[in-house]
């Protein structure tokens, strides 16, 4: 311990998440002690999210609230990291709270950075300006920085995240993530089977790998082109990974045959597929530069479904896009009823500086119109998941235990003396039942006596 202690707060997707994992060890090892609350800290640090504005305005108001804290301990440190810190840079360390700006492609030097701050007491920013012109080099730090950290997320026992690819080359016209995370590259195999390797070893179960678009994962060496399916088929081969999971899937044909074929024949490789459409409507599709129709996208979802029959699949939608008409979120309702997601993640369009949508087309749905358009989908997609849900009513399914739900929903066996758990199967269906806390990071059998549209409960068996 150098007698430093840090709080990390979390905001934003699951890459964040694992970034955060990243840090949280650097850090430990570098000597700072870890602690759940900011009055415990000595150093705040802030993981922040771009996509959309609301991400940023619930930042901006915890920066206002640790403003305030920081009147009466001055000494307190404040670093804003991830995707805000690479977007807004200088303009964020002129914040009253804030003292380190730190993008995500500068996490390696992060312990460098709240030594020196600590030390000298002076404001630092350590961004990329030419976030899409990354150097060899700077790829390379990040790979080792990551190779050396590859942790288990301790607030999930038995699970653990791994990064099979950094960075985008989409450009959907909505989306931030391009000028925040830079260019796309995939990591060398062996790097990613080692870590994986490693945390088998720490006791993990699952893992899940991550990519902005990671069905694309392409790994060219000289003897050959590795796609997502030889990771898949050589992690299965790693003693003690039961589960192997992947997201976010973009709607395209490549290596898809090969990602739902290592599916159906590995009983590793978990059934389920996110795949976000954002609209049914082709015109929406084309100004959102997504490179596909709703017809083409509903013929992946049967191909998807006729090489693994119990597939779950779930989406994501925009609503209140540029130009969106009425006859174009109908478009959306009816590729929504086509779909039928498991369950679907839906957003109200904001514009984001510097994307090409926002650069060429106004934001003209009004908010009303958006905040409608998406408690209709919600409740259209709903019926489906409650229907959906209701063909697991007295069936058994296995999960893998998170721990305790954290809203005990107490319609489960009332006069139970063990507490409510929460687990999920390996099609992502989140499942509630009574068992020992002790379950967690363990795999459990449970009978599902009631469903819900997002929720299954049952009991142990
Ligand atoms: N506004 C609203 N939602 C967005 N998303 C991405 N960019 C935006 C934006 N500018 C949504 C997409 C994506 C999910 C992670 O966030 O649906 O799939
Ligand atoms: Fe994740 Fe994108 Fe948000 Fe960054 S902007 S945290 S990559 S969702």
């Amino acid at each position: 311990m150098n007698g430093k202690t840090v709080h990390i707060k979390n905001y934003g997707c699951q890459m964040n998440k694992l970034d955060t994992a990243l840090v949280s060890s650097a850090l430990k090892k570098a000597g700072f002690g870890l602690v759940d609350s900011v009055k415990e800290a000595d150093v705040v640090l802030i993981n922040t999210c771009s996509v959309r504005r609301h991400a940023e305005q619930r930042v901006f108001s915890h920066l206002g609230h640790l403003k305030h804290i920081k009147k009466r301990r001055p000494e307190m440190i404040v670093g804003v990291i991830g995707c805000m810190a690479q977007r807004l840079g200088t303009e964020l360390l002129k914040h009253e709270a804030v003292d380190i700006v730190c993008g995500p492609a500068q996490i390696p030097q992060i312990t460098k950075l709240l030594t020196e701050t600590l030390q000298q007491k002076k404001k630092s920013l350590a961004v990329t300006e030419k976030i899409r012109k990354t150097t060899e080099k700077q790829n390379q730090t990040l790979e080792k920085f990551e190779s050396a950290y590859g942790i288990e997320d301790k607030q999930i026992p038995g699970q653990a995240f791994v990064r099979a690819m950094r960075g985008c080359n989409n450009f959907c016209t909505y989306c931030i993530v391009p000028f925040v995370r830079g260019p796309q590259v995939s990591r060398a195999p062996a790097a990613v089977i080692e870590q994986i390797k490693r945390l088998a070893g720490q006791g993990v179960k699952q893992v899940t790998l991550l990519g902005q678009r990671v069905n694309s994962y392409k790994y060219r060496s000289s003897e050959k082109t590795y796609c997502l399916a030889d990771l898949f088929e050589k992690a299965s081969d790693i003693e003690g990974v039961e589960w192997i999971r992947f997201v976010t899937s973009y709607p395209s044909e490549e290596f898809f045959d090969e990602i739902l074929q290592a599916m159906a024949d590995s009983p590793k490789v978990c059934n389920y597929l996110h795949m976000p459409a954002q609209s049914g409507s082709d015109r929406i599709l084309r100004a959102m530069n997504r490179n596909y129709t709703a017809e083409e996208y509903l013929q992946l979802l049967a191909k998807a479904r006729a090489i693994v029959p119990d597939i779950a699949i779930a989406g994501d939608f925009m609503v209140g896009f540029p130009g969106e008409t009425e006859a174009d979120f109908e478009a959306t309702v009816e590729l929504v009823k086509k779909a039928q997601y498991k369950n679907c993640f839906i957003f109200k369009y904001s514009p984001r500086p510097g994307t090409t949508a926002d650069k060429r087309l106004a934001d003209d749905v009004p908010l009303e119109v958006k905040k409608s358009r998406n408690i209709e989908l919600l409740a259209v997609q709903e019926k489906i998941s409650d229907r959906l849900s209701a063909e697991y009513l007295g069936k058994q399914v296995k999960v893998l235990v998170e721990g305790l739900s954290k809203k005990p929903h107490l319609n489960v066996a009332q006069n139970t003396d063990t507490p409510q758990l929460i687990g999920r199967t390996a099609t992502d269906h989140i499942v509630v039942f009574n068992g020992p806390e002790s379950l967690a990071g363990q795999f459990a059998k449970v009978k599902i006596t009631k469903t819900s549209p997002l929720t299954l409960f049952g009991e142990l068996i």
